[in-house]
């Protein structure tokens, strides 16, 4: 079996992350980590990943400013090094351009803490609650140039309880979202995997 060489975007705890890093440490995991990127360099995930031996480096987006294309090509560089064969975003919290989608189109998928189609962007248990919905959930989906866009590859769900809040649901949520996140990357290795 192919291991998919992986690299995991970041921008803070990394505990979706860390469920990836586990579920790779298993030795018939199609994917094998070889880059954990951070767009800021205080983000906790970065010493996770160091501590799991996977490589670890900021890349820190602020000094580029409003140049989005000279930060995506700093991070580019970092993945084409590595030798990256699939991006796993993982709470990365930068908009890419469409150029840098483009470029990893079809090797690059996210988790978004919605069913989506429902809850596109930012305060997805906040707009979930409103709605007076009955669940909530989250989504693996490849990347494409609109935001949380792609075709889907798996979504978990969980139900709404009386009382909940947008903090009691994201604390309910992750444990979901770190079983959901392993099964849903390899099932997209193995597409990746079978076109190449
Ligand atoms: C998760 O809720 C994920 O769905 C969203 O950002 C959060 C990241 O948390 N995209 P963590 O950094 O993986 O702990």
């Amino acid at each position: 079996m192919k291991r998919l060489k992986l690299a995991i975007l970041i921008s803070g705890r990394g505990s979706n992350m860390e469920a990836l890093l586990k579920a790779a440490a298993a030795p018939d995991y199609p994917a094998k980590p070889v880059l954990v990127l951070s767009n800021r360099p205080d983000a906790a995930g970065l010493e996770t990943a160091l501590e799991a031996g996977v490589p670890a480096l900021a890349i820190d987006h602020k000094p580029y400013g409003k140049d989005r294309e000279a930060f995506e090509r700093a991070m580019d560089a970092a993945l084409s090094e590595a030798g990256t064969e699939i991006i796993a975003l993982a709470g990365f919290m930068r908009v890419l351009t469409p150029r840098f989608v483009e470029k990893w189109q079809g090797r690059m998928i996210n988790i978004h803490p919605s069913l989506l189609p429902k809850y596109k962007g930012l305060d997805t248990h906040q707009r979930a609650l409103d709605a007076g919905d009955a669940e909530a959930g989250a989504t693996v989906h490849w990347v494409s140039p609109g935001v949380d866009d792609g075709e889907i590859i798996q979504q978990a769900s969980l139900p709404i309880l009386p009382g909940d809040t947008p903090d009691s649901l994201a604390a309910r949520l992750l444990p979901v979202e770190h079983r959901l996140y392993p099964e849903a990357l390899a099932k997209a290795c193995a597409v990746v995997s079978a076109r190449t």
